[in-house]
């Protein structure tokens, strides 16, 4: 049995493609059903009995640490490791040598959710004598992530993102390590991105003859950096959300598994769930479909929406069409003028995208 596992999650980097969401905010806390997507992985690490768990920082982490704290609220001990550029997920786990020490570690990248947790993957490291195990799903765009292959159960050859992938195995988020990674990030050079790569230390691993053993993943697993990802998670977590009525009710229908936190308040409105209404927010003469997420202090007036992501304290009020596969950010406000000359007028962050019909 080995020493006990150590957790390194991966908080830095740049979130370009949820932007302009992510010029604001670390794109680990936007939220799944309400919930920041970071902490779904901090319980993972926790229900696998991993509590003393380091969070790789960059420019956001005074929001992140605002968000974590000492992670006790999460059952876990946090220690920030602040990562001054992200030049790469080999680059955080030799950022973080001072922390990790010799121990094995669980890495988690901040922005991944895997539906049935690592408890039992955790296990099997922790049991067996394997110096790494890797997490793979297929894929039907292997392209976009790393890609491993195989060859009598055991981890060969490794590329990330490659134009022409040789197979549709994935790299899931999750690694475990053994100390040894340490050697191998030192080992390697910067990939065409400018980054050092966690695959290329992988590869290093199986090249000197170390064991890398595959696990491929079966429940659901999401990377929620690109929007369609994001809503897509946010689908599947709401599908088995347990309802839950804090909040107050007048005139208004309730359809299926729907949550309403204390303080909200919905006046004369339908919300047909999976759906999720956070704490104070305010729904009114409104329609609430299937997999949205409103959270704290949203207000929805005299509008439809349904299939999207409502961060706090935006306001929608008055619109002629249902919203959909919409995320929102915070304190935004989409909303009918009767100033004239007649006109769409906004006021729009960089790299928004607005559809009109
Ligand atoms: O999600 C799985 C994929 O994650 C794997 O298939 C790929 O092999 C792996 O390289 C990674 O690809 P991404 O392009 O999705 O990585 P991203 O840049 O989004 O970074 C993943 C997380 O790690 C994210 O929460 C930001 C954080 N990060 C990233 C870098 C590059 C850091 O904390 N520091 C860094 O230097």
């Amino acid at each position: 049995m080995r020493n006990e596992l150590k957790g390194l999650v991966l908080s830095g980097g740049a979130g370009t493609r949820l932007r302009p969401i992510t010029h604001t905010s670390a794109k680990q806390l936007v939220p799944v059903a309400n919930k920041p997507v970071l902490f779904y992985g901090l319980e993972a690490l926790r229900d696998a009995g991993v509590t003393d768990i380091g969070i790789i920082v960059g420019d956001t982490q005074a929001e992140i640490e605002a968000a974590v704290g000492d992670g006790s609220r999460l059952g876990v001990r946090v220690t920030y490791i602040r990562q001054d550029a992200p030049l790469g997920l080999a680059h955080a786990v030799l950022t973080a040598a001072d922390f990790l020490g010799d121990s094995p570690f669980v890495m988690y990248l901040g922005d991944n959710l895997l539906r049935d947790g690592i408890r039992g993957l955790a296990d099997e490291f922790r049991a067996g004598d394997a110096d790494a195990m890797i997490l793979l799903q297929r894929v039907p765009n292997p392209s976009s992530y790393g890609v491993a292959e195989l060859e009598d159960g055991r981890v060969v050859r490794l590329q990330e993102k490659p134009p022409e992938p040789r197979t549709d195995l994935a790299l899931v988020g999750v690694y475990m390590f053994t100390a040894s990674i340490l050697d191998s990030a030192r080992a390697i050079r910067p990939s065409a991105r400018g980054e050092l790569e966690i695959t290329d230390a992988i590869q290093h691993l199986i090249d000197s003859g170390l064991r890398v053993d595959p696990h491929v993943v079966t429940g659901w697993w999401k990377d929620t950096g690109k929007l369609e990802d994001m809503l897509e998670a946010n689908r599947l977590v709401l599908d088995v959300i347990e309802p839950r009525m804090e909040g107050e009710l007048v005139g208004s229908t309730i359809e299926g598994r729907v949550v309403i936190e204390k303080g909200a308040r919905v006046v004369d409105s339908a919300i047909r769930g999976p759906a999720v209404i956070g704490a104070d927010a305010v729904i009114e003469n409104a329609y609430i479909g299937p997999y949205t997420a409103v959270s704290d202090r949203v207000v929805i007036r005299r509008a439809e929406v349904e299939h999207s992501i409502f961060l706090e304290d935006s306001r929608i009020e008055d619109l002629d069409a249902r919203v959909e596969s919409s995320l929102v950010g915070r304190n935004v406000v989409i909303a009918r003028s009767t100033a004239k000359p007649r006109a769409y007028r906004f006021m729009v962050g960089d790299s928004s995208a607005i559809g009109l019909i």
